[in-house]
């Protein structure tokens, strides 16, 4: 990207996916301004409303979407009427779940990841995701244009133990993007992929352990759009956190687990999992 690029890059019509949640919701707001046009994507009616509210009031025109990722068709409908309607000039993929081993409150639910949650997780953060991208993917193609962000996690980068289907799912999104994008190189689209390490929101609420470097969804939001402008395509952030997995990669798997056993952490069921019942005391998620 050049200086000139650099200066003048304000995408005009942005989608974001997983609007209604903590990184979502900051990064509307970051982008929320006059002469921007927010299409926000979730599945609560009420939170996409209200972020609708908040960012008409900052001078951007506001859609909202219902509809779940997992429905492949239809989400595939609703992305290319959007695009015709008005042409995406940048999706940000943000829509997640996460689960991973249960805490061990209860001896009968043991200390592994529920199936149901690591296959949920997989047809969301990955299937969810690439869906998505593969089908807009088309029309930016063929006008040589437009711009794809998908957030994917550290967790990409190398697995973590207390996060199986977690670490996965956006192991093959992160693929899938990179393979796409060297495939694409020179077709006029720009993929960015990023791997950011802990955020504050109700996703990592429910992650109980050290949650070193913790940072806020505005500032997360602020570093993610910051380094979007800067012409950066792999963002890789807190900058200790993606040396630390690098580190890791150098080493062989026993001492890397050795070394993770320090940051071991458990996830508490969210309200679609199975075990969620067996730990009804789970602190349900603020918002
Ligand atoms: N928080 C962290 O520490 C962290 C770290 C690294 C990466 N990330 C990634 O950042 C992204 C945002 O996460 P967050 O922390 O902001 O989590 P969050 O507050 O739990 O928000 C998750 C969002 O995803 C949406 N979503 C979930 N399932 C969906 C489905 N089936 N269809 C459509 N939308 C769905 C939710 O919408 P509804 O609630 O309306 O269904 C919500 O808007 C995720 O991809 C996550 O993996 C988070």
């Amino acid at each position: 990207m050049s200086t000139t690029e650099k200066a003048t890059y304000r995408p005009r019509h942005i989608l974001i996916t997983g609007a209604s949640g903590g990184l979502g919701q900051a990064l509307a707001l970051r982008y929320a301004a006059q002469g921007v046009f927010l299409s926000l994507w979730g599945r609560d009616a009420a939170r996409l409303e209200a972020l609708a509210a908040a960012c008409t009031a900052k001078g951007a025109e506001c859609v909202v979407i219902r509809q779940d990722i997992r429905e492949l068709e239809a989400s595939r409908e609703k992305i290319l009427e959007l695009d015709a309607a008005r042409p995406l000039t940048m999706a940000i993929l943000n829509s997640g779940v996460s689960s991973g081993l249960l805490p061990q409150k209860k001896p009968d639910l043991g200390g592994l990841e529920p199936v149901a949650d690591a296959c949920r997780v997989m047809e969301v953060n990955a299937l969810g995701a690439i869906n998505l991208m593969a089908t807009l993917l088309e029309p930016m193609t063929a006008r040589q244009a437009g711009h794809i962000v998908l957030i994917a996690s550290l967790a990409a980068l190398y697995p973590l133990p207390g996060s199986p289907g977690y670490s996965a799912s956006k192991a093959a999104l992160s693929f899938f993007a990179r393979a796409t994008r060297m495939a694409l190189f020179d077709a006029g689209v720009r993929i960015s992929i990023v791997y950011p390490g802990y955020i504050e929101t109700p996703m990592s609420r429910r992650l109980k352990g050290p949650q070193p470097l913790r940072m806020t969804a505005d500032a997360a939001a602020e570093h993610i759009a910051s380094r979007l402008l800067a012409g950066k395509d792999t963002i890789i952030f807190p900058r200790m956190l993606a040396l630390g997995t690098r580190l890791l990669h150098l080493l062989p798997e026993p001492l890397a687990a050795f070394f993770l056993r320090y940051f071991a952490f458990t996830v508490e069921p969210d309200r679609e999992s199975p075990a969620y019942k067996g730990h009804s005391d789970a602190a349900p998620s603020k918002r």
